[in-house]
């Protein structure tokens, strides 16, 4: 990424990104990406320390990023930082993930599904500002790949989650549906796939990027799925998200995000090719995800020409940058190399 404000500025300054669930990872990127244009986002999400964010941020950047401590489960607390702040653009990240939907399912569908309604309220009740709503889906609004029969599984085959995590986001999906058949409300659900790089660190495919960390540290660690996979580098994600927020897209768009689809085996060969120290430290056991992996992604090629694919090798070699230099730093936390 350039740190170079855009020439484009000028034209987007009466735009006003709020970011949901902006602490936790894909958010982070995001900011990221908003700050290094010169934008000052705000970050809404319950937990507002900023290690992720000051992982990818230098200091002097970090006085961009406006955060607001939020539920978001509490409409008043989304409706008061719409309004607060003047948001004229809704980036919705926040939500917890397949294991945590799995531990406690009210809890998740508290997070993801009313979570999600309440940002979509919010908009509805302040269509004077908000023009824009982007919200985090998932490839996991899918089945497992026996049940599309094998090969890519194509744009508008049916949504057959098996986890609760998945049928949250397909509910949210529906939602948003319904939001613009009744009330004319746009909005652009991603699903990405298994996201990976720096700030990856909980999750069920969180594993490819613990193992680029373990191998920097010299320390031992298993992924804990084999099988197939789509590892979609996040600083691709994070722009794609961006793109759509303000591409003016209408209507209740829904897109299936692709990145490089492999075997598990693949991603540790690569990962050796880059970091030949993996090859005794990093591996794979386990169950394959009970997610399908290989998706068509027409519809974001069709409606967001050039969507960026950082190719896997690249994506390995930037993260393994980053935490080799927080690793020098003394700022690099491996916590989550125990869970
Ligand atoms: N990471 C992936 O591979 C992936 C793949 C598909 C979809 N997604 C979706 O993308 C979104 C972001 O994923 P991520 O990997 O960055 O997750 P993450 O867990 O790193 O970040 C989620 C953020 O949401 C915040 N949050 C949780 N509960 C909240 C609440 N009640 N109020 C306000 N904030 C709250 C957390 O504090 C955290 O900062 C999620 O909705 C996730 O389901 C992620």
């Amino acid at each position: 990424m350039t740190a170079t404000p855009s020439a484009n500025l000028s034209a987007r300054t009466d735009q006003r990104f709020l970011v949901t669930g902006a602490t936790g990872f894909i958010g982070a990127w995001i900011v990221k990406h908003l700050v290094e244009r010169g934008d000052r986002p705000w970050v809404f999400d319950i937990d507002t320390t900023s290690a992720r964010l000051a992982a990818l941020l230098a200091p002097e950047q970090m006085s961009s990023v406006q955060l607001i401590q939020g539920d978001i489960t509490q409409l008043k607390d989304v409706e008061r930082a719409v309004a607060d702040h003047g948001i004229t653009h809704v980036l919705h990240l926040a939500g917890i993930q397949v294991p945590f939907c799995a531990a406690d399912p009210l809890r998740g569908a508290m997070i993801n599904v009313v979570g999600t309604l309440n940002v979509f309220e919010a908009a509805r009740r302040r269509r004077d500002l908000v023009r824009s709503i982007v919200y985090a889906s998932s490839a996991a609004v899918f089945g497992p790949e026996e049940i599309y029969g094998g090969g890519t599984v194509p744009e508008g085959a049916p949504l057959l989650p098996g986890t609760h995590y998945g049928v949250f986001k397909q509910c949210n999906e529906g939602n948003a549906r319904v939001y613009y058949q009744d009330n004319g409300l746009s909005s652009v659900g991603l699903r990405p796939g298994a996201v990976y790089g720096v700030g990856r660190d909980r999750g069920m495919t969180s594993g490819p990027t613990k193992a680029i960390k373990a191998t920097v540290v010299g320390r031992p660690y298993t992924i804990r799925f084999t099988g197939g996979v789509d590892l979609q580098y996040v600083r691709d994600t994070a722009s794609i998200f961006l793109r759509c927020a303000e591409a003016g897209l209408t209507g209740a768009k829904t897109y299936t995000l692709r990145g490089d689809v492999m075997q598990m085996r693949d991603f540790l060969s690569s990962l050796g090719e880059i970091l030949p120290t993996s090859r005794a430290l990093a591996k794979a056991e386990g169950k394959a995800l009970p997610v399908s992996y290989d998706f068509d992604d027409s519809a974001l090629q069709h409606d967001l020409p050039e969507v960026p694919r950082t190719p896997l090798a690249e994506g390995i070699r930037e993260t393994a940058a980053i935490f080799q230099r927080l690793q020098r730093a003394g700022a690099l936390d491996t916590g989550d190399l125990d869970s």
